[in-house]
């Protein structure tokens, strides 16, 4: 399957640093061996989508958002509807992601919903799951990956194989511990296991890993079987970082 990186700028940038990050990426990438994402603060949407739409350089990194609203529309203060999205160019969306989870409460169930608001406008959500340290070491990882895409299954049912899962452990996240090739790929063969009992078309489900992804320990991640790509927090900011992960998604499976 062709790999799929996306970059998560998360609460970074700005319109003079966005244009040289993207200027860099455009002039460093050529023909990219994989599907590029950049899933980038809302305000800039615009930017992004004018950019991509005046020089065809850009037109092989697709935008991103980091978030949907659950909802349609309507009087929900602060978010940000996934018809909105559609009409910036906006082609993925990360829902579920652990920052949001943590910090905004956000349920397994309100997860799937925002899934579901993407998928019916067009978009591919990006569902990320994965266990905390303390999960990790009561032997429950499996249990937790598989109830929060129980979850988005449940509620998306014959639309699954529409969309993208990324496991990130929250250990690894930010703390430059990434889970060891192994340790990815034996939960990356789980959730595998799970889409496949769901859907005949599973199987073209990319699922991705994000956890202190980077240029030196992208290539051993890639090669395993059932890892199709990166989900890149800190390294998708600097563009020779990011630049060397989409350059080892040529490396074939182990
Ligand atoms: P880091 O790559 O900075 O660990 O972030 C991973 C992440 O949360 C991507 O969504």
């Amino acid at each position: 399957m062709r790999k799929l990186i996306a970059g998560n700028w998360k609460m970074n940038g700005s319109l003079a640093a966005n244009e040289a990050l993207l200027d860099a990426l455009a002039a460093g990438m050529g023909q990219p061996a994989c599907d590029v994402v950049v899933c980038v603060p809302a305000p800039y949407f615009s930017q992004i989508s004018a950019v991509r739409r005046a020089n065809t350089a850009y037109a092989a990194i697709h935008l991103g958002a980091q978030d949907v609203s659950e909802h349609e529309q309507g009087a929900f203060t602060g978010e940000v509807s996934a018809a909105m999205l559609r009409e910036f160019g906006v082609r993925y969306c990360l829902v579920g992601h652990s920052e949001r989870r943590q910090y905004h409460a956000e349920s397994d169930e309100a997860v799937a919903r925002k899934a579901q608001r993407a998928l019916a406008a067009g978009i591919t959500p990006i569902v990320c799951v994965g266990e905390s340290l303390a999960e990790r070491e009561a032997g429950h990882t499996n249990e937790v990956v598989r109830r929060q895409l129980a979850a988005v299954i449940h509620t998306n049912g014959h639309c699954i194989s529409e969309i993208v899962v990324a496991y990130e452990p929250v250990w690894a996240i930010g703390t430059g511990k990434t889970a060891s090739p192994e340790q990815a790929q034996a939960v990356h063969a789980v959730l595998r296991a799970q889409l496949q009992a769901a859907s005949a078309q599973a199987n073209r489900v990319p699922i991705v890993y994000g956890g202190s992804m980077n240029a030196g320990n992208a290539a051993a991640l890639l090669g395993q079987a059932d890892i199709d790509g990166g989900l890149v927090g800190g390294a998708s900011l600097k563009a020779a970082d990011f630049l060397s992960i989409i350059a080892n998604s040529r490396t074939e499976c182990a």
